[in-house]
C-alpha cells in the first residue's frame, strides 16, 4: 500500500499498537521538505512496506528528520537512525529523562531547525509536563500535525480493539474529537488554556494526529472550532 497522500508535499502511513493493553493504531506524518529530504513525525514500525515507500518518495535523497514529538511516541524511532545513516533524531523536552539510553541531536523548542524551518511552524504546548508534546503546522497545506493532543475515535477508525472502543466512550472520546487522558488528566489548565489559544490563532484546515480520524472542516465546524470543543471545558 502507497503512503496516502494529504496535500502536495504531505504523506501520512498507519500500524497497529498496543498501550495499556488497548489496541489501536498510530500515525506518522511525513513532509518533504525545500531544503531536501523528509520530516518523519511520529514514525510508525519500519517495515517492508514503510522501506519500499520511503524509497519511492526519496528521490532526491536528502536526510530523514526523525521526530519524537512527545513523552510516549519514541519506540519506533531508533530503527530508521540505524537503517538510514544521514538521519537525525529531534526529541521533545520531556524525552531525554524518560529514555536516557536513546542518543538524540536535538532537543525541540517553539523555533523551527534550518531543516524544515521554510516549511513548518513549532510549538511546545504548555502545561502538561509528562507529555511536553511539540505540535506543528505545515504551512502550504494548512495542516496542524499533533500526536495525542487531540484523539479522534469514531466507527470509521481502523484497528480499534474491543476494549479502546469501550475506554473511548467512558471517557467521552468516541465519536468526536478529544484530549487523549494524557492531555485530560496531567494538564495545568491555565497553561494548556493559552497555549492552545496561541494555536487557534494559526491557519489551518486540517489536523493529522497520531490516534484516528483525520479532522477536515466539516459541517461539525471548522478544524479550530473543533479543537476549541475538545477543550471547551478550560474555559
Ligand atoms: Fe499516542
Amino acid at each position: 500500500m502507497s503512503f496516502p497522500q494529504l496535500a502536495d508535499n504531505i504523506w501520512y502511513f498507519e500500524c497497529p499498537v498496543r498501550f495499556w493493553g488497548l489496541r489501536f493504531q498510530t500515525r506518522m506524518t511525513l513532509v518533504r521538505l525545500c531544503n531536501g529530504g523528509f520530516f518523519v513525525h511520529s514514525p510508525v514500525a519500519l517495515t517492508d512496506e514503510v522501506r519500499m515507500n520511503l524509497r519511492i518518495l526519496e528521490y532526491n535523497n536528502g536526510p530523514l528528520h526523525i521526530i519524537c514529538p512527545n513523552a510516549l511516541h519514541h519506540i519506533f524511532a531508533e530503527p530508521y537512525l540505524l537503517e538510514y545513516p544521514d538521519s537525525r533524531l529531534y526529541v521533545s523536552p520531556a524525552l531525554p529523562r524518560r529514555r536516557a539510553d536513546l542518543k538524540f541531536d536535538e532537543i525541540l523548542n517553539d523555533s523551527p531547525p534550518d531543516a524544515w524551518s521554510h516549511d513548518l511552524d513549532q510549538y511546545i504546548i504548555r502545561g502538561n509536563d509528562y507529555l511536553q508534546e511539540v505540535v506543528f503546522l505545515h504551512r502550504s497545506s494548512r495542516t496542524l500535525i499533533v500526536t495525542d493532543f487531540i484523539e479522534h475515535f469514531t466507527e470509521n477508525s481502523p484497528g480499534l480493539g474491543l476494549a479502546t472502543r469501550l475506554f473511548a466512550r467512558l471517557f467521552r472520546m468516541w465519536g468526536r474529537p478529544a484530549p487523549s487522558p494524557e492531555f485530560r488528566l496531567y494538564s495545568n489548565p491555565d497553561q494548556l488554556r493559552e497555549s492552545i489559544e496561541l494555536l487557534l490563532s494559526l491557519d489551518f484546515n486540517r489536523i493529522v494526529m497520531a490516534h484516528g480520524d483525520i479532522i477536515e472542516a466539516s459541517i461539525h465546524g471548522t478544524a479550530r472550532e473543533l479543537i476549541r470543543e475538545a477543550y471547551a471545558h478550560l474555559w
